[in-house]
């Protein structure tokens, strides 16, 4: 081995030690704050591999060997999605996708406030294996403060002529809908922030017709590191078939929420103690909006991990844990989150823009204890009707989340449907509190899809 490789190599031993698995993309930012500055970046982690076009395409191999999965909801290998896009012909575009429509969630924001240069390490990377010459990165507009921060560390590596490619910050409108994947593409070319239609799909035609990455910046930081550090380590951390350390953000009924690194596949009982969550509290929503509602005693032994979350119907999605307090209504909660998730319909297919509205309409009158006519038989059958009837996911992740709650708050959904108080409000009556205490976080309205 010459000099040089083995100085390489006891770098990486030294930086793989360093990071452990829970402390990857987090690691230094208990240090500081503020966005670590591109000297601060290269001190944490070393140089990232040069990302020169054309001789980049190692990266692919490696990011399908460490089993990376997208952290930006769906769990798609991020491996097939890199080669799909290196297959088609012409110059392709690479999309970072920071909107984190999630009102539950806050990993992207911390991550991009943190540790920007992880990120735009892994978007340089990603567009030279994939044979990219653009990168734009998708931010809410209405976090402004975000994007300064995004654009300051550009021209960092600018001024240090890191990337090839140019890469341009946007920010777009901050709906549910309009952070999917085929509304910011429309966005990026020249259209309103709407779902479209697929086929054609972003790796066949997508900004401006070009073959097209659109990843979530989380799965760019962990290409980042993957780059430098190889696919044995980054398999070091999580399961096998839920490799590596991910995100979470753990909120409502905790005492330490916020945004925490783990490993890929840790139980949700681990995640909950990890949180300090009440342990009165009986109900845990998992993977946030279009997640999965359950009693904690039937989710606690299972891992956060799309394979074995499939047995409750469940997902990780993007890595969401909300604990509902004890004496909080889950059924009341739930109609608080579909009428939400109806106002975000795009307006484009029947079934979402009038389906959806009257299953909020249904879960309304559910929480209200004054149900009119036989408001679970009409449930069950609207739940069905709007289920795979969307040119996106929003019906099914809204149709997800309200047959949850009918399972999860089965006794208190049979009270509400029957015009009797619920066990939660009768328990917060006996405690002298309130039934009506609101947990789930619901974003103001403001979300227009159209361009400033
Ligand atoms: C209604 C809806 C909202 C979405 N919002 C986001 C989002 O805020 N951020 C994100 O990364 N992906 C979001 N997605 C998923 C994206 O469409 C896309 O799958 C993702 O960015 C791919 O990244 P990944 O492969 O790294 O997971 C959303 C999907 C749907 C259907
Ligand atoms: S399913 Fe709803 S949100 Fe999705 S494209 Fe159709 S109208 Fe828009």
């Amino acid at each position: 081995m010459t000099a040089g490789r083995s100085r390489h190599a006891q770098a990486g031993y030294e930086l793989a030690r360093r990071l452990g698995t829970t402390s990857r993309l987090t690691y230094g930012w208990r240090d500081s704050d503020r966005p670590a500055s591109l000297r601060t970046h290269v001190a944490r982690y070393g140089p990232a591999p040069a990302a020169v076009p054309g001789r980049t395409g190692w990266l692919i191999d490696v990011v399908t060997e460490a089993g990376l999965t997208g952290r930006g909801g769906a769990g798609f290998p991020s491996g097939v999605k890199m080669r799909s896009v290196a297959r088609q012909r012409g110059p392709a575009v690479v999309v970072a996708n920071g909107m984190e429509s999630e009102p539950a969630s806050d990993k992207d924001e911390a991550l991009l406030s943190r540790a920007p240069h992880l990120v735009l390490d892994g978007v340089a990377l990603a567009a030279a294996a994939v044979g990219a010459d653009q990168v734009h990165l998708a931010l809410p507009h209405d976090k402004r403060w975000l994007a300064a921060a995004l654009r300051h560390a550009v021209t960092e590596r600018t001024h240090a002529r890191l990337d090839p490619v140019p890469i341009e910050v946007h920010g777009l409108p901050h709906g549910y809908v309009s952070s999917s994947e085929s509304a910011v593409i429309s966005w990026l070319n020249g259209g309103e922030a709407k779902p479209t239609a697929v086929p054609p799909r972003p790796f066949e035609r997508g900004v401006d017709r070009r073959p097209t990455l659109i990843s979530n910046v989380e799965t760019f930081a962990h290409i980042a590191l993957i780059a430098r550090l190889g696919p044995r380590w980054f398999r070091r951390a999580g399961l096998p078939d839920a490799p590596g350390s991910m995100l979470t953000t753990i909120g409502g009924a905790v005492t330490a929420p916020g945004v925490h690194e783990i490993e890929a596949g840790t139980t949700i009982g681990e995640l909950l103690e990890l949180g300090g969550a009440d342990r009165d509290a009986s109900a845990v929503l998992i993977g946030g909006y279009f997640g999965t509602w359950s009693r904690i005693a039937d989710a606690a032994r299972l891992p956060l991990a799309k394979t074995a979350l499939k047995r409750i119907d469940a997902s990780p999605g993007a890595g969401v844990l909300l604990v509902l307090p004890a004496g909080t209504c889950g059924v009341i909660e739930t109609a608080r989150v579909l009428a939400w998730l109806a106002s975000q319909s795009a307006g484009q297919c029947g079934p979402c823009m009038f389906g959806l509205p009257a299953i909020a309409d249904d879960f309304a009158q559910l929480a209200s204890c004054r149900p009119q006519g036989r408001v679970l038989d009409r449930l069950d059958r609207r739940l069905g009707v709007v289920t795979g009837r969307g040119a996106c996911a929003h019906p099914d992740g809204t149709a997800r989340l309200a047959r949850s709650a009918l399972y999860a708050f089965a006794a208190d959904v049979h009270a509400h449907a029957t015009g009797r108080p619920c066990l939660q409000a009768r328990r917060a009556r006996e405690r002298g509190s309130s039934a009506r205490v609101r947990m789930l976080p619901i974003p103001e309205l403001a979300g227009t899809r159209s361009r400033p």
